[in-house]
């Protein structure tokens, strides 16, 4: 994953740069935030920092240092080759030249015994640490960065996004892409590189995307970019419209607390436009109407909680729309058939960067598939500038890795989606049509008033952080919204969570089951009901403790080693969406009390561009 960031300047910005990039680094920590650093050409020569830990770390380390610099490298890293360690952290050096590296190279190892043979000395585990000497040793032979780094890049396998700068060359930044995606900011006096719109936008808000196989150079005057064959091309300038949001924490003490307390207005700001113009196909994009109107099925390709997103909706959108909807995860999509051109494939991504979702959307088009919607929380990302219909969630920027509003926000794209679909294949009558408007507009409220039994989740918490392992059970649709529950704990609390369909608990699973194991159930009063009573009774005959989110129309009750917590009155549409939001807290309170880092969980990134 990692971020990248680099700012090539002016002398008259000599003072600022270093803290540019350094405050850059904290939205660029979302994509990796197991190590991170900082280098800075300084009279000539490389000075550096590399610490162990998010960016926070390195900005304290930073402070008592007075770099003065116009051309400066950053980086946070998750570490794909070679362990966490200040070592490994980037930027990685070879003499002269400093490159930092997103990616991951699938021939370091060869890359690693040619350079060694050349007398190089490997000072870090990384696969980057090869690229260095490799621009190095061209470098030697030519003198010119840029072409040093085409002709480097000839020998790169795998994937990569690099930057690098040589103290030969005092002004020069040289970037290069190979799927993870990197941007130049263009400034007044400076240039910006970066993975990421974030990096930039607090400064400059014209930004270029380079495109796979690009190499840009890039000065505080001038950007140059050579296309995969090596000529000179001019790419688009965009004018971001991004926001960056707040990075603080407000009155909470999480930022995955903010977010799951953000979910009534994340849910207003995405429902906003369809109360006011109704189910319109044009808030897809203009070739929407024509689209869903031929469209005999969907096919829904996602990774992790977006991918549960898709499954929570599936059921729901066959209903309403009435076309069959397939989901796959995204690595596990590789078709052997070719695609039915009526086909809709709908892409979930919060960040719109998932490299395996980009994948897969590269197989969806090599099969056949004419037409890709992007449902995002991301302007401007990957995933919808490579799709031909858009629906941006509203949810904000996340900044917690693990996913809340952008997940509920999916939902409630998802659902609007079957109905424009319905609407356009004029399966949706206008009594029908109002009574789903109503009813999404009462969703925020919903949310809001489940989050008030946020205290009596929080005492459930309390008995399942004693326990090392749980189940989750659900049927239908609430079978994924129990997968969603179960990813939520594993991801922040690190207790193992499994989720099964409760009709499947006694094929296998059972057998974990003993006296107080814990089980959450998810048990709204839908037409699954008797099978998760059923799997709830083979739990309680063995002793194990239930947890039970209901309603009051299940006629569930408490009783000993029966928990319940009844869900507000509320549209039954909308029980998906707030059994989830009661999941993600009980995750929360869990990982808050076995003391968590809650917002940046072990070994995770908010972003995973890697593959
Ligand atoms: C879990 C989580 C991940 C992401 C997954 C896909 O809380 O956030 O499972 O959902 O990595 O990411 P996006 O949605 O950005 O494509």
């Amino acid at each position: 994953m990692c971020g990248i960031q680099g700012i090539t300047a002016r002398r008259s910005f000599r003072w600022k740069i270093v803290q540019w990039v350094v405050a850059a680094l904290a939205y660029l920590d979302y994509r990796g935030y197991d190590s991170c650093g900082v280098a800075a050409l300084v009279n000539g020569k490389w000075v550096w920092l590399k610490r162990v830990g998010d960016s926070a770390v390195l900005k304290s380390a930073l402070s008592k240092t007075r770099w003065l610099s116009c051309l400066v490298l950053g980086h946070t890293r998750w570490a794909t080759q070679g362990m966490v360690t200040d070592r490994n952290a980037h930027p990685h050096f070879s003499g002269h030249v400093a490159v930092v590296h997103n990616g991951n190279l699938t021939n370091a190892d060869r890359l690693r015994t040619w350079l060694k043979g050349m007398g190089y000395v490997f000072l870090s585990e990384t696969d980057t640490e090869a690229i260095a000497h490799l621009v190095h040793y061209y470098y030697q032979k030519i003198g010119n960065l840029r072409r040093a780094v085409q002709l480097a890049i000839k020998d790169l396998e795998g994937d990569y996004a690099i930057l690098l700068a040589s103290a030969m060359e005092p002004q020069v930044l040289v970037a290069a892409r190979n799927n993870p995606p990197l941007l130049i900011g263009l400034g007044d006096g400076f240039n910006i590189v970066s993975s990421d719109a974030r990096g930039i936008i607090a400064l400059t808000r014209n930004i270029i995307y380079l495109v796979e196989g690009d190499v840009a150079e890039v000065t505080p005057e001038e950007v140059l970019i050579f296309n995969q064959r090596g000529r000179r091309v001019n790419r688009k300038i965009y004018v971001s419209l991004e926001s960056l949001g707040a990075l603080n924490k407000g009155r909470y003490s999480h930022f995955m607390q903010k977010e799951i307390h953000q979910q009534p207005q994340a849910l207003r700001n995405t429902i906003q436009p369809v109360l006011q113009r109704g189910f319109s196909p044009t808030l897809f994009g203009k070739r929407a109407r024509k689209i869903f109107g031929r469209l005999d099925s969907i096919l829904i390709i996602a990774c992790g909680t977006s991918y549960n997103a898709g499954c929570v909706m599936k059921r729901r959108i066959e209903s309403v729309a009435e076309v069959p909807v397939r989901v796959e995860i995204a690595t596990q999509y590789h078709p052997i058939l070719s695609a039915s051109p009526h086909e809709l494939v709908v892409v979930i991504s919060q960040s719109g960067e998932t490299h395996d979702t980009k994948e897969a959307i590269k197989r969806a088009r090599a099969a056949g598939h004419k037409y890709v919607l992007a449902i995002c929380n991301v302007p401007e990302s990957s995933i919808p500038r490579a799709s031909s219909l858009i629906f941006y969630t509203q949810a904000g920027m996340e900044v917690g890795v693990a996913s809340t509003k952008a997940f509920t926000a999916q939902l409630a794209a998802l659902i609007i989606l079957a109905y424009t679909i319905a609407k356009v294949k004029k399966r949706l009558s206008r009594t029908d049509e109002t009574s789903a408007l109503e009813s999404l507009r009462k969703l925020p409220l919903a949310a809001r008033r489940t989050l008030a039994l946020e205290p009596e989740v929080q005492a459930w918490a309390r008995c399942i952080v004693r326990r090392r392992s749980a189940l989750f059970l659900g049927m239908g649709s609430f079978y994924p919204v129990a997968q969603e529950g179960a990813l939520k704990l594993k991801e922040i609390s690190y207790i193992h969570a499994e989720a099964l369909a409760a009709g499947e608990l006694k094929h296998g699973s059972l057998a974990l089951v003993n006296k107080r194991f814990p089980v959450v159930v998810s048990a709204p009063s839908e037409e699954f009901l008797r099978d998760t009573v059923l799997g709830m009774k083979e739990v309680n005959a063995r002793g194990g403790k239930l947890y039970v989110i209901t309603d009051k129309a299940s006629n569930l009750v408490a009783s000993k080693n029966i928990r319940v917590i009844y869900l507000p009155k509320h549209d039954p549409l909308h029980a998906a969406v707030l059994q989830t939001i009661l999941m993600q807290v009980l995750s929360y309170w869990a990982a808050v009390m076995l003391k968590r880092n809650v917002d940046k969980p072990r070994n995770l990134a908010k972003s995973v561009t890697v593959s």
